[in-house]
């Protein structure tokens, strides 16, 4: 299925000189327009490894640094699945540096008549900008994507602190997560 672009495409000067993981008219119009005008929102970038990308990573779990190359052949093994992975970023204007993360990646399924999943992965808010809605705003443009898609639901496996979270975000509790370390 075609994913439907509803989104009136409005790219900054910076976006359109960025290589970026997919198209941002993806991202809706509303979501921007609820950011402080300090912020903007926008897709991952091939460059973003140097606007501290490891450290927000950091917060959310055990993320070393790759080298620059790693780093850019990772990206474009995602940006060569298209449709697929979607990490939208949220970067200070002030600082050009990453606050806030989320990726929503679809998944193809032959059952619900060959039908669509998100998972949402890798949400991260930097500490100085929590609670200020980032959360919030990155997971509620994740489901933009994932509708604009033709996801039938959307999924993710958080912690026990987190659930009050992902209620305030609509959630609801479903199903257990079964793990096996490689
Ligand atoms: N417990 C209870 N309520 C919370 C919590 C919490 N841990 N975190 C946020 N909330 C509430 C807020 O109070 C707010 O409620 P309100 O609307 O009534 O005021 C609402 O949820 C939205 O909060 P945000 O301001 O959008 O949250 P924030 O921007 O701080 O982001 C996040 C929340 C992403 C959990 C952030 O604290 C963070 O990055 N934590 C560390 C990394 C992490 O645990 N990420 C999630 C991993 S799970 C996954 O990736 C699928």
């Amino acid at each position: 299925m075609q994913p439907s672009l509803p989104h009136a495409l409005e790219m900054t000067q910076d976006q359109r000189e960025l290589d970026l993981l997919f198209d941002p008219s993806f991202i809706p119009e509303s979501a921007r327009q609820q950011l402080d005008a300090d912020l903007t929102i926008r897709p991952l970038a091939s460059t973003d490894h140097s606007r501290g990308h490891f450290d927000l990573l950091s917060i959310l779990t055990i993320a070393p640094p790759v080298s620059p190359i790693v780093y850019a052949k990772t990206f474009r093994n995602l940006q060569s699945c298209p449709n697929t992975y979607f990490t939208v970023v949220i970067v200070s204007k002030q600082t050009d540096q990453l606050v806030a993360c989320g990726s929503i990646i679809v998944e193809r399924k032959f059952t619900r008549a060959a039908g669509m999943i998100g998972h949402i992965e890798d949400i991260a808010v930097s500490k100085s900008m929590q609670g200020r809605k980032l959360g919030l705003k990155i997971i509620n443009t994740l489901e933009g994507i994932g509708r604009a898609m033709g996801c039938y639901k959307i999924i993710l496996d958080c912690n026990k602190e987190n659930i009050p979270f992902y209620e305030k975000c609509g959630f609801k509790h479903k199903e257990y997560q079964m793990v096996r370390y490689m």
